[in-house]
């Protein structure tokens, strides 16, 4: 693979920093690689707040911190303060539990400037199922009150699956009830834990229909007052979303222990290498790095998206899907309604919804994590 040029690569704006794997959730979705980090192998302070630095420099606008749970990070204000000193724009994506009135307050002193909150049902008791974690509803509604009393904007973030599928007015009531000014209603992504729970998480057609035509009308009647961004489900689109934007084009992902990724879940395909922020300048890594070149622009791609006009569109869809769907991550993503795969997935999650899985296979840190 060859580098590029700073002439043909555009500079990045937002980054990912996964600050830590240890969450008090247990999320079956969860967006963490299957074998997750322990807390001994978290970059240190200094470590993180040069790397923010280079970030600045390379022309980072927003740095959204997230995990695992941010919070459980004891430097986080520290953290925080070095993005609020370089300009950065901060976002703390936080599960909300365990999570004071006081630490927020702290939080927004250093500078943070958001506060963005996944909240697993629109009830208590799905919340504490999905998320595995007693008492977590009360403590997410009192975290939204802080945020909102502190003066911070807060965006509530809606995974939906099959559990919560029926709860998407439930959850636009919610965010007005909490004063957010963004809710995030996300379809479940099928990789990592999610690929694993799939039979437990795939929801049903008709119901994904009923979500879009809800949703469509919840946003007309809402506008200017509740800004509601919506994830579509892939299993059952006609295009796919461009990925991160495109890959290696405005974002990235750095883990705990420093890897850069183009995307939270490339560490998904096997074949690529990562460099890490403990060895290599940001900067460096952006431009050179095999892992981002991989699939950066179009000269990648296979047929049909080769000569398709959608692909400086989607650039494709998404890499980690491909390959997850089709052992293979140049192929088209089989979200595409032009891939010889496409028919094959939406028969694929209609059968997984049949399926009903009770039981969540949940997202814990095993004894072979590193
Ligand atoms: Fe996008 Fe490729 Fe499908 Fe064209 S063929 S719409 S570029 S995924
Ligand atoms: Fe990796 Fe879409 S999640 S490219």
């Amino acid at each position: 693979m060859t580098d590029k040029s700073a002439q043909q690569v555009g500079l990045p704006i937002g980054m990912l920093a996964e600050l830590t794997h240890r969450c008090p959730l247990q999320c079956p979705y969860c967006s963490n690689p299957k074998t997750l980090l322990k807390a001994n192998r978290e970059l240190p302070t200094a470590d993180w707040q040069r790397v923010f630095e280079e970030a600045a420099e390379l022309g980072i606008l927003q740095v959204h911190l997230s995990g695992g749970e941010p919070t459980l990070r004891r430097d986080l204000e520290q953290l925080v303060q070095t993005l609020s000193r370089c300009g950065v724009y901060t976002n703390l994506i936080t599960a909300g539990v365990n999570v004071s009135r006081d630490r927020l307050a702290a939080l927004a002193d250093a500078g943070l400037e958001h506060v963005q909150l996944s909240i697993q049902g629109a009830d208590a008791e799905t919340t504490e199922r999905v998320g595995n974690f007693r008492g977590g509803f009360e403590q997410k509604l009192a975290t939204a009150a802080h945020t909102r009393a502190l003066g911070l904007p807060l965006t509530v973030n809606a995974p939906i699956h099959r559990h919560n599928i029926d709860q998407v007015d439930a959850f636009i009531q919610l965010a007005l009830d909490l004063d957010a000014d963004r809710l995030e209603i996300a379809n479940v992504q099928y990789y990592g834990w999610a690929y694993l729970n799939r039979s437990a998480l795939m929801p049903e057609r008709e119901k994904v229909d009923r979500q879009i035509e809800l949703i469509e009308r919840a946003r007309e009647d809402l506008r200017g007052i509740l800004t509601i961004d919506f994830v579509t489900p892939d299993y059952y689109a006609d295009y796919p979303k461009p990925c991160m934007g495109g890959w290696g084009m405005d974002a990235f992902a750095i883990t705990p222990d420093g890897k850069v990724l183009p995307c939270h879940a490339a560490e998904t395909i096997p074949s690529l290498t990562f460099d890490n922020v403990t060895t290599k300048s940001l900067e460096e890594i952006w431009y050179t790095s095999s892992a981002f070149n991989a699939y950066r622009g179009t000269d990648w791609m296979q047929e049909p998206c080769r000569s398709c006009p959608r692909k400086d569109i989607d650039f494709g869809g998404c890499r980690c899907q491909a390959l997850a769907l089709t052992g293979d991550a140049t192929a088209t993503d089989p979200a595409c309604m032009l891939s010889p795969h496409h028919d094959r997935i939406g028969e694929l999650a209609a059968r997984q919804a049949e399926m009903k899985q009770t039981e969540f296979i949940y997202r814990r840190i095993s004894a072979d994590s590193a």
